[in-house]
């Protein structure tokens, strides 16, 4: 038995914010996700505070929802696009292309194209085929390279080994962009999606710097940009830092590596601007126990892996979860609807859900609002994608 069953709401949410979303989601059919876009807005603000020398390039892959695009559109953000359908819906909402960059290392040659005619003229790259590709679709645009960084370890929800070169890879490419028309402009970086870890920031920065100053002693070029991706962390179980800490260390080792004219830099936040705006409701299908001496019960409820919580693989990102059920816990195993074996959430990370929790009572799923929707399957098992609402 353990004592504390539910995660406390005041940790994630003022109470006047959960009201809110609770009374809306009252009496709505389970499973959905309710977004309060008045907390991003909020959380957009802070983060233009803790970064006031940066420009947001909203990563519109972690909720592309027209209301959350209006919004950060109408607040001034710009926006890191991953494909052509991401592109059309901002574009469809009056966004610009100059208010645009094209974020995917991996891309078709006719996508570089559309882009380009759209008038994006911002490219990030990391390989010397994509390179040669935009040179050729879109001629004369800036290109930033994105270097590997070794945060690995430290984020929740890792994004390297896939995307970015090495150093010296970074300058070749650098270079040749150069050679073949473009405006060598910068150099990328994610230090991993829910990045705990300060100092992955500052690696990734020494990296950068070496960068900068080798291109300029060593080819005359003068880089302008530098774009620290995401990876600043929202609130989920595994505490973190304060934005507000990252965002004065980040600017100190900025300023120790660049000293006190900085370059342009961009941050493209995903997660910490929307996680916490979201709320998802699901429903208790069925609780079991495997055996009449069992320690642990099972719950499965009507929302998994497939429907919107796909980054509880390997438990990676521990949402937290909350019933108004109150009373003693038992820690329990928390299982999806779908007859698939791997529709298992939480299996090794105990939750300790009420004892009294009851085959229809609801479970909050807290700090769900970015990388739940679009993750959801149009039809695994029959069931319908994940529903969102905005209030
Ligand atoms: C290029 C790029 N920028 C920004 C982000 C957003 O990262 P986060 O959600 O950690 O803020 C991602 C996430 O995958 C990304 O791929």
């Amino acid at each position: 038995m353990t004592e504390s069953a539910n995660a406390n709401i005041a940790d994630y949410y003022d109470a006047e914010t959960f009201k809110r979303i609770k009374t809306f989601a009252d009496g709505k059919e389970t499973p959905f996700v309710v977004i309060d876009t008045a907390t991003i807005d909020r959380q957009y603000n802070e983060l233009v505070e803790g970064f006031p020398y940066a420009k947001v390039y909203y990563a519109v892959k972690a909720n592309p929802a027209q209301q959350v695009l209006t919004m950060l559109r109408d607040k001034g953000a710009s926006f890191d696009i991953a494909s052509v359908y991401e592109l059309e819906k901002v574009l469809a909402l009056g966004v610009t292309g100059d208010r645009i960059s094209y974020g995917n290392t991996i891309k078709k040659s006719k996508d570089i194209r559309t882009f380009y005619e759209k008038g994006v003229r911002m490219f990030a790259t990391d390989s010397e085929a994509d390179l040669r590709n935009i040179a050729k679709a879109a001629p004369g645009s800036k290109v930033y390279v994105r270097i590997l960084t070794e945060g690995t370890l430290t984020a929740d929800w890792p994004l390297s080994r896939k995307f970015g070169c090495q150093t010296d890879m970074a300058m070749d490419l650098l270079i040749l962009a150069r050679d073949l028309g473009l405006v060598p402009y910068g150099v990328s970086f994610h230090v991993g999606s829910q990045q705990r870890e300060i100092g992955a920031w500052d690696a990734a920065l020494s990296k950068v710097k070496v960068i900068f100053e080798r291109l300029r002693e060593e080819d005359g070029i003068e880089l302008k940009m530098i774009n620290m991706g995401g990876g600043f962390p929202a609130n989920y179980i595994t505490r973190t830092n304060e934005l507000k800490v990252y965002a004065e260390e980040i600017a100190r080792f900025l300023h120790e590596d660049f000293g006190a004219d900085l370059p342009e830099i961009i941050i493209e936040p995903g997660r910490s601007l929307i996680s916490n705006a979201g709320v998802l409701v699901s429903e208790v299908v069925l609780i079991s126990r495997k055996s009449r001496t069992a320690l642990h019960r099972w719950v499965f409820t009507d929302v998994g892996k497939f429907s919107g919580l796909i980054e509880t693989l390997d438990e990676a990102i521990k949402f937290p979860i909350w019933t108004d059920k109150v009373g003693e816990g038992e820690d329990c195993v928390i299982a999806g609807p779908t007859c698939d074996s791997a529709d298992i959430m939480y299996e090794h990370h105990k939750y300790p859900l009420p004892l009294n929790l009851a085959i229809g009572d609801r479970m909050y799923w807290l700090s769900t609002g970015a990388y739940t929707t679009t993750y959801s399957a149009v039809e695994f098992n029959g069931f319908p994608p994940l529903k969102d609402y905005y209030i």
